[in-house]
């Protein structure tokens, strides 16, 4: 066993490794070298770009979970015109009037409007308006800043990757807010919804997308933050045994994650989290539901996205399948010499255990309640905050450095 240096993330960025990492003495079986230093630590650029695009990824948290609540509290088709450039909500009583006549018209005017009064009409809209402005404002968050960054000359030395991963966000936010729309348009009227006789919905297919879009900008942003925050992890010890596997995993684990939240947001769109409420952790009698439960749409496949049963035990099939990938994700991490090596590797997959932990009672726990708003909002807050675990701790393995 050769003694060497561990590193050990800090408040303190005064010392003299690393800024921000201390030193810790202790023994590895592969002799690690010390930590390479952080981009963020480097240089001011570095701080100022990955302190933009962390704020961007709070506001995009924050929007995706707004959008939640208006969903939770059956706001989402309040508001049926799609007005961008005019975001102030109605003020004067007749203006109120008016826009609650608009709503009446609606599939879900008709449907929920005879007993419904002016506050509880001003209630639902208020949340999808304060959904709405949310979003718009990431267009001034990210944008602004942008152009002042780029003008300084602060994104000229970025990666192509980086400017790449700019773009992208700047590109799908604005597919984001058509996607919305297109979305809320699917529940408006009568030929749209998947059943005309049922309560007025979105479709779930776009909610998904709209849920799928959200998640991955919420990536993107995140990743490059986080890639100029991480120190750098020597060639050394990429090259060491096992790290190109616990790489590998560590992204397919990720992508698992990401695909049971997209699994989430069907459940969602068919109100599946409605279904088998009381007889958790069986659904109905059994373990599973009837197979004619499962399949009575064709082609099968179609069942996962279109049959509340089939929906809900794919969510937790896929929910099953995450918690192995990220037990498999701590194996491939012990067989490794950086858990021993690195400590803030090893304090960031139990941060990652432990969300897992809540995210799954969270989970059981929206069921438990009948989809209670809180705690399903809860859960879906858990979703983003396992995927920005996640993501933090693949940019930790492949931290590169300098990046712009
Ligand atoms: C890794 C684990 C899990 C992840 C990442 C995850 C993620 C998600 C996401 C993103 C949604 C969509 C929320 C929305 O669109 O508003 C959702 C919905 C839901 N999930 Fe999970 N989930 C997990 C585990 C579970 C488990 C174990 C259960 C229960 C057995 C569960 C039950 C539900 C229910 C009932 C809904 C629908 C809630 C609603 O109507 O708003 N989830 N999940």
């Amino acid at each position: 066993m050769t003694k060497i240096h561990s590193y050990e993330a800090s408040g303190d960025t005064s010392g003299s490794t690393s800024e921000g990492w201390t030193a810790t003495s202790q023994k590895s079986a592969e002799g690690l070298p010390p930590l390479g230093p952080s981009p963020f630590q480097q240089s001011f650029k570095n701080r100022s770009v990955s302190r933009w695009l962390l704020v961007c990824g709070a506001w995009v948290s924050g929007v995706i979970l707004v959008g939640a609540i208006t969903r939770l509290t059956e706001s989402g088709l309040s508001m049926t015109k799609w007005k961008p450039l005019s975001p102030t909500p109605p003020r004067t009583p007749e203006e109120w009037e008016e826009e609650f006549q608009e709503y009446l018209k609606s599939v879900e005017g008709q449907q929920r409007g005879p007993n419904m009064s002016m506050e509880e009409f001003q209630f639902i809209f208020f949340w999808e308006w304060f959904h709405r402005v949310l979003a718009r404002g990431i267009g001034v968050v990210f944008a602004g800043p942008l152009i002042y960054f780029a003008s300084r000359g602060y994104i000229k030395q970025a990666s192509p990757r980086f400017k790449f991963g700019l773009g992208g966000v700047f590109f799908l936010g604005g597919c984001q807010g058509a996607m919305g729309w297109y979305m809320v348009k699917s529940g408006l009227s009568k030929s749209t919804l998947l059943d005309p006789e049922a309560k007025a919905t979105v479709s779930a297919y776009r909610l998904a997308a709209h849920l799928t879009l959200a998640f991955t900008i919420l990536s993107t942003l995140t990743g490059m933050a986080f890639s100029l925050r991480v120190p750098t992890l020597p060639t050394a010890a990429i090259k060491s045994k096992g790290v190109g596997m616990l790489r590998r995993v560590a992204v397919g684990t990720t992508g698992l994650m990401f695909t049971t939240a997209v699994s989430g947001a069907f459940v969602a769109g068919l109100d599946a989290g409605l279904l088998y409420n009381d007889t958790f952790p069986l659904m109905g009698e059994g373990v599973i539901p009837p197979w004619e439960d499962l399949t009575y749409k064709q082609p099968l496949v179609r069942n996962i996205f279109e049959n509340g049963s089939a929906a809900q035990l794919w969510h937790r099939l896929m929910a099953g399948a995450t918690t192995v990938a990220i037990i498999s994700l701590n194996v491939a991490a012990r067989r490794t010499a950086l858990v021993v090596t690195y400590p803030h590797i090893r304090k960031s997959l139990n941060v990652v255990n432990t969300i897992l932990g809540g995210q799954i009672l969270l989970g059981v726990g929206t069921l438990l309640t009948y989809v209670h708003t809180h705690v399903a909002a809860t859960h879906q807050a858990g979703a983003l905050t396992l995927l920005t675990s996640l993501i933090y701790f693949c940019a930790l393995l492949f931290s590169k450095g300098r990046v712009l």
